[in-house]
């Protein structure tokens, strides 16, 4: 079921990494519908437990934010969701990411910006917010509140360094039965939609790593994840979580969302399906198996 006003294709096609706010108070009855959210929506595909808050600064009381460091990369933002997830479930970044992912579509479709933040940001202040228990983890954070209507040089300049506003094509992130031949739009009927969503997907520094192989006959689709060199550096050395699995996830809410909307139903399995000719870089993570639709 859809828990946003708008569709869910239109909230996706609508957010974009907003970097710089009008600091006012995100209006209490957003704040509201963002809380109660956190009641009933933070179950991942793979249940990994979690927990979510809203930190936001009132009018008169900026403490709230006070010591949330992001170094100067986000401006004026008058909250953030900050969450924490169970350190040793198997697929843990992967339901992080899908769920922070659809409160980032609720704060959308609530027409606040919002930009997730896995890499600059001071983590053990956020952590202090959340209390962080010894069996969980703080991956990533995202800020949030009233966007502006003009972004600031800061800003641009970040989403020019990113590239922000480019994705690559369908056919270099899509494909038939092995990773070597790309998928046509035809040849992805109806899910050619959901596809195009996991594609307008943010991702750590935009580097879109889904890869997706549909079997040639069935609408089953695996989901692959390429993976960054630079990002395994940080990884390691700067103890960043393990952002492109959280991508992933990302890719898993936008692809489950924009499916069931128009009515194409399914669920997730891991089971690799060991296809030929997998480049090293590239690692198999979950499989998306649709409900066959030659019925319809
Ligand atoms: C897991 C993750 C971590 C991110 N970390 C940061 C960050 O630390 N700082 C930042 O400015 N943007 C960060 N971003 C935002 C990306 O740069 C942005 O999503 C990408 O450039 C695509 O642009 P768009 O979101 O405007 O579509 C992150 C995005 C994701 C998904």
């Amino acid at each position: 079921m859809n828990h946003f006003e708008k569709s869910v294709q239109d909230v996706i096609a609508a957010r974009s990494s907003c970097r710089s706010y009008i600091e006012d108070p995100i209006p209490i009855e957003k704040q509201n519908k963002i809380n109660d959210f956190f009641k009933d929506h933070i179950t991942g595909p793979f249940h990994s437990t979690a927990r979510f808050i809203l930190v936001s600064a009132t009018k008169d009381d900026t403490d709230a934010l006070k010591n949330l460091g992001t170094y100067g990369f986000i401006k004026g933002a008058s909250g953030f969701i900050i969450g924490a997830v169970d350190k040793h479930s198997e697929k843990n970044m992967e339901d992080y990411g899908y769920v922070m992912e659809k409160i980032i579509l609720l704060a959308t479709d609530l027409e606040l910006g919002t930009c997730w933040i896995g890499g600059s940001f001071n983590k053990s202040s956020f952590a202090q917010k959340m209390d962080i228990k010894d069996n969980e983890m703080l991956p990533a954070v995202a800020a949030i509140g009233n966007k502006r209507e003009k972004r600031t040089a800061v800003d641009s300049i970040i989403r020019w360094a990113a590239g922000s506003k480019n994705r690559q094509p369908g056919e270099h992130l899509f494909f038939s039965d092995t990773l070597e031949t790309p998928l046509t739009q035809k040849m992805a009927g109806d899910y050619a939609l959901p596809l195009e969503m996991v594609r307008l997907g943010p991702s750590a520094s935009n580097k879109q790593p889904w890869r997706i192989v549909k079997d040639n006959n069935q609408p089953i689709f695996h989901f692959y994840l390429q993976r960054s060199k630079s990002y395994s550096r940080n990884f390691k050395l700067l103890k960043w979580a393990d952002l492109q699995r959280i991508d992933m996830g990302i890719a898993m809410c936008h692809f489950e969302l924009s499916a069931n909307e128009i009515g194409l139903n399914g669920r997730w399995h891991v089971a690799d399906p060991e296809l030929s000719n997998v480049p090293e870089d590239i690692e198999y993570s979950v499989t998306w198996i649709g409900q066959d639709h030659a019925n319809r």
